[in-house]
């Protein structure tokens, strides 16, 4: 790889039978491998642990990958790897950690079909989530290495007799806790940006989606990133997560995941221990409830498709998704019923099919958390869309029906809980005062969205509605590195967005030098 200007990497087109028929080989050939156990790996060294199992959620009684899940005693010895290999890390070249990103991105692209059809056994992510999310993986390595290039040139204020330089340093080692539903992306988007800052990892990948989160590891290896750089420890976040984010050694926590665990995170790493000599960086990106405002003057035929992208994509399963639909003035009745119209011709089916839009969620507890929400909707309001599991699936996955309310009271449950699938409340406002008040009615700032033709309240929303990412006229997931960088605010989140400007800095340490002369 070479320096220089970052570009997107495009994702594949399914619409092209070539490509089709790649990612069906790529699904057939991995049948074989089906029950990979993946490994703990400990400066270098592959370890074994307790080993568990992980069904496909498209159809349960199929193993889709098992995982060794590493122990405390291990997790110390990780800690003790990646804090060796700090100090030399730290003094290997700009250059060079840039270009270890680099090469990382073409191991993904090397293997891309292999990893998304992986992705879509192990946590049930349809074909072009699952190539979008390898994508934004090799954006990340991309965007980070020029990025850390960028901050690599010192700023320099000479006077006559003295010189100023101001530079940026590596922390200390980096503790990286990634969620299940970007399996790819989150983790190497939190792990590369560390690694290319001068700051070895270890890596926790989520308890379920240890295949796919093995792919970063060995890529990493296989683009030549020294042992104890990269620690990869699968395990159960409870059991081993406290080791890791107490221990003293650690300068940065990155995380990615729900507001409970961000919280206890928060306040366990702002504890100082025994032998701590820093105070520690944490970087969290948590849940969101997110809204989009239907104005009276919408296109409705626009804004149907792009909410029921943004409330069913992936079954619900982002932090960005929409689960509530608040709709102004006489576009209450037109937009609810097509909605529910368009709600009941979606296709739930195994992640697997192509021409499946809703796939199952990621596991039982999931789907008895969504379901719960459903019944709650019933009490709180009124079913006006849902799409049914189809029979012969009942029982073979964790499917849930794709469900949207109305008359569910703003205050109540279904409308301020992050529920994490494909449900939706749709509110009626008379104005868009009363709008922009719902959708500001909650204590998460994630995304956000607008459909409206009027130039006048695109400029207010634009300014009144404080989100992190604000979409006007399109869905509002599927944000892309650089173009929008991601992440929000208030509940949602403290850290300066993944795939943007201030993103790296979060990982370094600026440092001022003034020589007299
Ligand atoms: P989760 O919080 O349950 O788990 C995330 C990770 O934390 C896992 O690796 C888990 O093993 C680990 N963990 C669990 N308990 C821990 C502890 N006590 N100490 C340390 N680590 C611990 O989240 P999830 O179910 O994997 O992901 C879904 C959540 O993530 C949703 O709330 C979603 O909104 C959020 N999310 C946010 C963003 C964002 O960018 N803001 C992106 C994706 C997901
Ligand atoms: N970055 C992901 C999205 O925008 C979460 O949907």
């Amino acid at each position: 790889g070479k320096g220089g200007e970052f570009m997107n990497n495009p994702e594949v087109d399914f619409a092209i039978p070539e490509n089709q028929k790649k990612m069906q080989e790529a699904l057939d050939k991995i049948k074989a491998d089906l029950g990979f156990t993946v490994p703990i790996v400990i400066n270098g060294k592959r370890e074994t642990g307790t080993v568990v199992e992980r069904p496909d959620p498209s159809e349960t009684a199929v193993v889709a990958s098992k995982a060794h899940f590493a122990s405390v005693a291990q997790a110390e010895q990780a800690l003790a790897a990646a804090s060796a290999a700090f100090p030399s890390w730290r003094d290997v070249s700009v250059k060079e950690r840039a270009d270890l990103l680099r090469r990382t991105a073409e191991q993904f692209e090397k293997r891309r079909f292999e990893i998304s059809a992986w992705m879509v056994r192990e946590v049930g992510k349809p074909w072009r989530e699952a190539d979008a999310d390898v994508a934004e993986a090799i954006d990340f390595c991309n965007f980070y290495a020029t990025e850390m290039e960028r901050l690599s040139e010192p700023r320099k204020r000479n006077l006559p007799g003295e010189w100023n330089e101001y530079f940026y340093d590596a922390r200390g080692p980096a503790v990286i806790i990634a969620p299940w539903n970007f399996p790819l992306a989150i983790l190497c988007g939190m792990a590369v940006a560390a690694i290319v800052a001068g700051n070895p990892v270890i890596l926790k990948p989520s308890e379920q989606a240890c295949r796919v989160g093995y792919f970063l590891q060995e890529a990493l290896e296989a683009a030549g990133c020294p042992a104890g750089v990269s620690n990869f420890l699968p395990g159960d976040g409870e059991q081993i997560g406290p080791t890791l984010v107490n221990d003293p050694r650690v300068a940065v926590i990155a995380f990615t995941g729900s507001k409970a665990v961000g919280l206890s995170i928060i306040r366990s790493a702002s504890e100082v221990r025994p032998g701590q000599r820093e105070i520690k960086r944490v970087i969290a990106e948590l849940g969101g409830k997110n809204a989009i405002i239907v104005d009276e003057d919408a296109d409705l035929d626009e804004a149907v498709a792009g909410a029921l992208a943004s409330v069913a994509g992936f079954a619900g399963q982002k932090c960005s998704a929409c689960s509530r639909i608040i709709v102004v003035g006489d576009a209450y009745e037109p937009f609810c019923h097509r909605l529910g119209e368009a709600m009941a011709s979606l296709i739930v089916g195994n992640a697997a099919d192509p021409a499946t839009n809703v796939p199952p969620v990621v596991d039982a507890d999931s789907q008895a958390r969504i379901e719960r929400y459903i019944e709650i909707g019933k009490q709180e309001g009124k079913l006006v869309g849902q799409k049914a599991v189809p029979a012969e699936l009942v029982g073979k996955g964790y499917y849930v029906a794709p469900s949207a309310f109305i008359d569910c009271p703003a205050d109540g449950k279904l409308c301020q809980e992050e529920i994490f699938g494909p449900v939706v409340a749709i509110l009626k406002a008379a104005t868009l005062d009363e709008a922009l008040a719902i959708a500001d009615g909650t204590m998460y700032a994630l995304t956000g969205g607008l459909y409206s033709r009027s130039p006048k309240n695109i400029e207010r929303v634009r300014r009144e509605f404080r989100v992190g990412n604000l979409y006007i006229n399109r869905k509002i997931t599927g944000a892309v590195v650089d173009r929008q960088p991601f992440g929000g605010a208030r509940m949602s989140g403290v850290g300066s967005k993944a795939g943007g400007p201030d993103y790296l800095q979060q990982f370094l340490v600026p440092r001022t030098i003034t020589e007299s002369v």
